[in-house]
């Protein structure tokens, strides 16, 4: 059985991914801040007890991701999916930027998915042609932005897209391929009741370019279409 590790798994595009992974048959350790109120995946483990796991993660706690390869011991991961993210109303309108809103932005968006991806390189380096994607945001990217505003957020893509580009050099001679996808537009709490995708739709189209993905395409940033967003 391959194996995925998934961060903020506990509802929109996360607990999708576990979803969908769990029912092709994939080992799936669904990481949230509070598993003890996940209601959505327990009864997700409840249905799949063999396929889905529950690990206490937030990626904010430097002792949580101490932990989890500890948790893991020797099991080999094939899929890291660092989905935890963060918009922070406070951080994005000129003129009333919170300063510790921002900071956490970076701290949820780049840093966390960094800690993350470092804590679980050595059960990465036991899978198969091991991935590790970032799910970062078009809003993220430096060529696109022409609206302005949600600077915190732009600024934690940004940064993630930078960490992501470091970690496929850095990876590489590992062969661990490393990439950055735009999930589209999806109707979670973050994207909004109007936005254009479901998060089936959104997971579907992801699971369809993951799955084409090798270490050929280390480094970019891809669209759910498989085309490239620009920086
Ligand atoms: N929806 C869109 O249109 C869209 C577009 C582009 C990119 N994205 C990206 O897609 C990813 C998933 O977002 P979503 O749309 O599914 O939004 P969501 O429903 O708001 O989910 C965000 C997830 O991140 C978790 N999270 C936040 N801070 C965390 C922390 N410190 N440690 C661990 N988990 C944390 C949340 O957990 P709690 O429940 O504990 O807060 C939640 O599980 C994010 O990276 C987002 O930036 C979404």
């Amino acid at each position: 059985m391959p194996a995925l590790l998934v961060t903020g798994a506990n509802r929109g595009i996360g607990l999708e991914l576990v979803r969908q992974y769990a029912a092709e048959g994939w080992s799936v350790l669904a990481t949230c801040r509070h598993p003890d109120s996940a209601q959505d995946l327990q009864d997700l483990a409840a249905k799949d007890p063999d396929r889905v796991e529950l690990l206490p993660l937030s990626v904010t706690e430097p002792g949580e991701i101490e932990a989890l390869p500890r948790r893991l011991g020797d099991r080999p991961l094939h899929l890291l999916v660092n989905n935890a993210g963060l918009r922070p109303r406070e951080a994005s309108v000129l003129g009333s930027v919170d300063t510790a809103s921002f900071m956490e932005a970076i701290q949820v968006n780049a840093l966390g998915a960094l800690k993350v991806t470092e804590a679980l390189l050595p059960n990465l380096q036991r899978g198969e042609k091991p991935l590790v994607v970032m799910i970062s945001s078009s809003l993220g990217s430096l060529a696109r932005n022409e609206e302005g505003g949600d600077y915190g957020y732009r600024a934690g893509k940004a940064a993630l897209n930078a960490v992501m580009r470091s970690l496929a050099v850095d990876l590489n001679p590992r062969g661990i391929t490393v990439i950055s996808i735009h999930p589209g537009w999806v109707r979670t709490r973050m994207g909004g009741s109007h936005a254009r995708l479901s998060v089936e739709e959104s997971v579907t189209a992801m699971r369809s370019v993951l799955g084409r993905v090798s270490l050929a395409d280390t480094g970019k940033f891809l669209r759910l279409d498989g085309r490239e967003e620009p920086w």
